[in-house]
């Protein structure tokens, strides 16, 4: 990309030519920014700034919350709550909803987010991210409820994460595509780095956490095995494997080169649906990668056309490379 393009120079574009970005939307998707940009200041400080470690906390999840989870979760409250342009937020990291405080104007927007995903990565030094989605309040409603929160993904107004690697990259869609926009340090400003993301149709590369194998279903089961059977199998090609267990590190290796990733339902609790969250992962991810023509599902049914009925309801995820999915698909609908 010859020409220098910020993300608020986006987003003033995207507004003035398709209309797409309403005032207040615009300034929620920078105010996250901003957000995500301290959040990779502490990220990067490490020991030196004594972020790293367990806060001897548990979340809602019953998972033991690092000082970066806390961290992360505060920051975003904090550069969202007084900006006028919400009405409420949810997070992996709190029970219940947070509404903006009444001392603050309120606006439409509901925001959503994973402040930290990845937390076992923080302490070796591994890519960790930030993970949003953004819907608005549903018409009529008075005040706001949890069940607000409770809109399939289809009616996302926009959904991001940002990736704290090697780079810091914020990743974006408002539903018209997908863009990427890299940190620039010493401007202290999101420069565009990416335009119109598509994910390759076809790809020879997984993400699955091997060791659950004995757990799967079968029709991942039986995906997996062909996919190790390589060329002399059914598939007829060798497939490499990646799993960061960062869900942001292995959507954003899809999203730059194709690739499938898949947290799907297990029998290790048969009851819970899959361990990643519908509102907080899965949704924004889902709708990233449909954005660059891939596909997302839980096996059986579209992501985005989920009916939460739990705000931190989890959900099995497969997701990526369309032809890939598509063979996830099929092999559901047969089994
Ligand atoms: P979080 O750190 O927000 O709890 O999310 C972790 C998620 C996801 O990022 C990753 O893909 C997955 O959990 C890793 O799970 P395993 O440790 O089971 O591999
Ligand atoms: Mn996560
Ligand atoms: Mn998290």
């Amino acid at each position: 990309m010859s020409k220098r393009v910020s993300l608020t120079q986006y987003l003033v574009e995207q507004q003035r030519l398709h209309g797409r970005i309403p005032q207040e939307l615009r300034l929620l998707i920078e105010v996250v920014a901003r957000a995500c940009k301290r959040i990779a200041i502490s990220v990067n400080k490490g020991a030196l700034g004594d972020v790293l470690g367990s806060a001897g906390t548990d979340n809602v999840q019953g998972e033991v919350q690092k000082k970066l989870d806390i961290i992360a979760n505060e920051e975003l409250i904090g550069a969202n709550e007084w900006g006028g342009h919400l009405a409420a937020m949810a997070s992996e990291e709190m029970e219940g909803i947070y509404l903006v405080p009444n001392r603050y104007p309120k606006g439409e927007y509901l925001l959503m987010f994973d402040p930290l995903d990845g937390s076992s990565n923080i302490d070796v030094n591994v890519s960790i991210g930030t993970i949003f989605s953004v819907f608005k309040k549903p018409e009529g409603s008075q005040g706001v409820s949890e069940q607000d929160f409770l809109q399939p993904g289809t009616q996302q107004a926009a959904a991001g994460y940002c990736v704290y690697g090697p780079q810091t990259t914020l990743v974006l869609t408002v539903g018209d595509g997908v863009v990427m926009f890299t940190l620039d340090r010493e401007q202290g400003s999101w420069v565009q780095t990416a335009d119109a993301v598509r994910i390759p149709e076809d790809t020879k590369e997984f993400a699955i956490n091997m060791s659950n194998m004995r757990h799967w279903a079968p029709p991942v089961r039986r995906y997996i095995d062909e996919c190790l059977q390589g060329k002399e199998g059914p598939r007829g090609k060798d497939f490499n494997m990646r799993w960061v267990a960062s869900m942001v590190a292995d959507v954003h290796r899809i999203l730059t080169r194709g690739g499938v990733f898949m947290y799907p339902w297990d029998q290790r609790e048969p009851a819970k649906p899959g361990k990643l969250r519908l509102l907080y992962e899965a949704n924004p991810m889902g709708m990233l990668v449909e954005q660059a023509g891939g596909l997302a599902t839980t096996g059986t049914q579209r992501i985005l056309e989920v009916q939460p009925k739990l705000l931190h309801e989890r959900v099995s995820v497969m997701l990526g490379s369309r032809n890939e999915v598509q063979r996830l698909i099929d092999l559901h609908a047969a089994s």
